[in-house]
């Protein structure tokens, strides 16, 4: 049987940085669930079909073949043949992809692939209901938070960084906020702490802290 590692949270949190490294020292692949409802979302937008109509984006979602490929210590995603890069990263799809996640089609199809990976070994996965509902009966699962200012900053460092955009604190944190909201106060597996679930307030940890606190928390023998 696989192991997993569930690590849920807001976006900004930190979880993508944690999970890459919790991975890397354990060889567990690591696993951006987030990534795959951006996909569905980019290909929504490229269709031209409204993201907040229901029916559509389930019909599309349908359509949509995602391919899964371990490869340099995490599972990649190609659809026809192509990696989405960071067309799957700008604040157009930062601000669509809450509604695509909000549909239940396309929160079945997202746990069915998750739950297809353990195929590939061990896993980490990053996401909102991964520890609630994709992954609840793994023992290592965690809620990584921070507050909406540091996660704000972190988002907005990435952009620039990447050259994705160049936003404001203010307009990051706003997007951020809003997304909380929808992802949060959804009808199917809405982003919640689960009872059992480790918190780590990441606010004023470093990264190597926040990683140490994870791997601390796993199960004796996961640990190497
Ligand atoms: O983590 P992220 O920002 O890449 O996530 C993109 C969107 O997908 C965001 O609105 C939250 C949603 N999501 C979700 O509903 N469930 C997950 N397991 C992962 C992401």
């Amino acid at each position: 049987m696989a192991r997993v590692i569930a690590v849920d949270g807001p976006s900004g949190a930190g979880k993508s940085s944690v999970s890459r490294i919790v991975g890397e020292k354990l060889g567990f692949l690591h696993v951006d669930s987030g990534a795959l409802y951006r996909i569905i979302t980019w290909l929504c937008i490229d269709a031209k079909i409204d993201t907040q109509n229901p029916g559509q984006v389930a019909k599309t979602a349908g359509e949509v073949e995602i391919e899964l490929r371990p490869e340099n210590g995490h599972i990649a995603y190609y659809v026809n043949g192509e990696a989405p890069g960071d067309r799957i990263r700008t604040p157009q799809i930062n601000a669509n992809a809450s509604y695509v996640a909000r549909v239940k089609e396309v929160r079945d199809k997202v746990t069915s692939l998750l739950r297809s990976m353990t195929r590939f070994g061990d896993l980490v996965v990053e996401g909102r209901d991964i520890t609630t509902a994709v992954f609840p009966d793994t023992p290592a699962r965690f809620y990584l938070t921070a507050s909406a200012e540091a996660r704000a900053l972190r988002r907005q460092k990435e952009e620039a960084e990447k050259g994705i955009a160049f936003e404001s604190a203010e307009a990051v944190k706003a997007s951020l906020l809003a997304r909380d909201k929808i992802d949060s106060t959804r009808k199917f597996a809405p982003l919640k702490k689960a009872d059992g679930v480790l918190e780590i307030d990441s606010s004023n940890l470093t990264l190597e802290e926040v990683v140490q606190t994870v791997l601390a928390a796993l199960p004796q023998e996961w640990r190497k």
